[in-house]
């Protein structure tokens, strides 16, 4: 394939803002509280911010460099680079592919509830800060189920177009302009929150561990959230590697992102927990937990009404950005492999999502009860996807390109060419997912599975 005619982003600053736009997502806004909130709290905390060092950014270094020293999608990048003889590492770009689809599924459907949400903050029925008026109103929109599939089809309708006008048309003038905005509202928020009268146990909560709450289940939570949240081990961070220009730095970009992600997910925890114990929420109410909450401290402030529409209007468009590289992963490797158009993979990709939507859209409703291993369709798609394919591709790329691939190539990648003077962090790079990582990932993943 001839490597200049593909599409990628057009500058530096381009590809740190649609990298960001991947990372920083619902996963800040919706899945972290609420994880933080059913977990314990602040132990859950800790365990994830060492599992996003030790564990996420240096899987998320060496993702991005794959992708871009193939320059091609999931699968055909370990075609290019691993030996001759060992087609096996392409099943990393398919089990990416899966988890794609999977994470789409429970995503967008969560994402079609902030669209709601919208309309619900206009309207005024959300404005409230009883918990039981709040449940309600949550309750009534998921147990809906024309609702329910109706909102997510409006998400897979909207990031579908967006997909099919391509990557840097597309991907990166959306996410340049709208996260300032909604990183500024998150800090108004915050200062609501932590006024509020009864504010300090939420603090507490949230930055005062008891160990006694870090179970193996809560460890394997925390480390898939890392996952989940750096975008990595699936197949995202490479696509988008595969769009990097050459004299990008890797690992600073990614640091960035990193920290980037980590602090919108702080602040949306800041602004919710405080609330939470202010207000008589329950910390541990799950999915839920967001979408009671934001508009309860909102309803707390002058002008509460526009703020919050303008918040689900901001949060909306911040899972565009994760959508559109989610999508990515399926569009960019039934494009580039099977010579479909970019407009007919991106078609197939929705019509499947949207597919295997269905289930995970009705589970408080009519599918509630389909239950494999105790989990409705939503909760085992996440799962599935969380917990075990993204940490097994985390591990199957470390023990890539720390056995296969090898030092010598990493740090031609990393160090782009002997263009930057990075050899030390390259080598602990290569330390840690040779060893560290991968084994830290697997001690994980066994125990929450309870395998020993
Ligand atoms: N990181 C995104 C979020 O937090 C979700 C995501 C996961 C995006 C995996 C791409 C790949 O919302």
């Amino acid at each position: 394939m001839n490597q200049t005619k593909r599409d990628g982003f057009t500058s530096t600053f381009g590809v740190l803002v649609a990298t960001l736009g991947s990372a920083v997502g619902l996963g800040n806004i919706w899945k972290f509280p609420s994880l933080t909130g059913a977990n314990g709290g602040a132990g859950f905390l800790l365990v994830y911010l060492i599992a996003t060092l030790l564990v996420g950014l240096p899987v998320m270094i060496v993702e991005t460099m794959l992708g871009r020293a193939a320059r091609a999608n999931a699968v055909s990048t370990f075609e290019r680079v691993a030996p001759r003889g060992q087609p096996g590492w392409q099943a990393v770009g398919w089990m990416g592919f899966a988890a794609a689809l999977l994470i789409m599924a429970f995503y967008s459907g969560v994402a079609g509830w902030v669209y709601a949400y919208i309309f619900k903050a206009i309207s005024g029925e959300i404005a409230t800060t009883d918990p039981k008026v709040a449940a309600a109103v949550f309750g009534s929109l998921v147990s809906n189920p024309v609702s329910s599939l109706l909102w997510q089809w409006v998400v897979l309708g909207i990031t579908g177009s967006i997909i099919m006008m391509g990557v840097a048309k597309g991907i990166e003038a959306v996410a340049r302009k709208l996260m300032p905005l909604l990183f500024i509202l998150l800090l108004v928020l915050c200062a609501r929150s932590l006024t509020l009268p009864g504010a300090m146990p939420g603090l507490t909560f949230l930055f005062s561990p008891d160990f006694s709450k870090i179970t193996p289940a809560v460890l394997l939570t925390a480390l898939g959230l890392a996952f989940f949240k750096l975008s990595i081990g699936m197949g995202t961070m490479l696509t988008y590697g595969s769009y990097f220009r050459d004299d990008q730095n890797i690992p600073a970009t990614t640091t960035r992102v990193m920290l980037a992600d980590l602090s919108v997910s702080l602040l949306a925890g800041i602004a919710i927990f405080p609330a939470v114990f202010a207000f008589g929420f329950e910390p541990a109410a799950g999915p839920s937990l967001v979408f009671m909450t934001i508009p309860a401290v909102f309803t707390a402030m002058p002008g509460g009404t526009v703020f919050m529409t303008i918040f689900f209007i901001l949060t909306a468009i911040a899972s565009v950005g994760a959508i559109l590289s989610l999508l990515e992963v399926p569009v960019a490797i039934l494009s580039e492999r099977f010579g479909f158009g970019r407009k007919r993979a991106s078609l197939y990709t929705i019509l499947a999502i949207a597919l295997l939507g269905v289930p995970a859209a009705l589970s408080q409703s009519l599918s509630a009860e389909w239950k494999v291993f105790g989990m409705n369709p939503f909760d085992l798609f996440d799962f599935l996807s969380s917990n075990l394919l993204l940490p097994l591709g985390g591990i199957l790329i470390c023990v890539f390109v720390g056995w296969v691939y090898g030092f010598p190539e990493l740090e031609k990648q990393l160090g782009n060419r002997g263009t930057l003077h990075n050899a030390w962090l390259v080598k602990t790079v290569f330390f840690l997912i040779r060893f560290v990582t991968p084994l830290s990932i697997a001690a994980v993943l066994l125990h929450g599975l309870k395998v020993f």
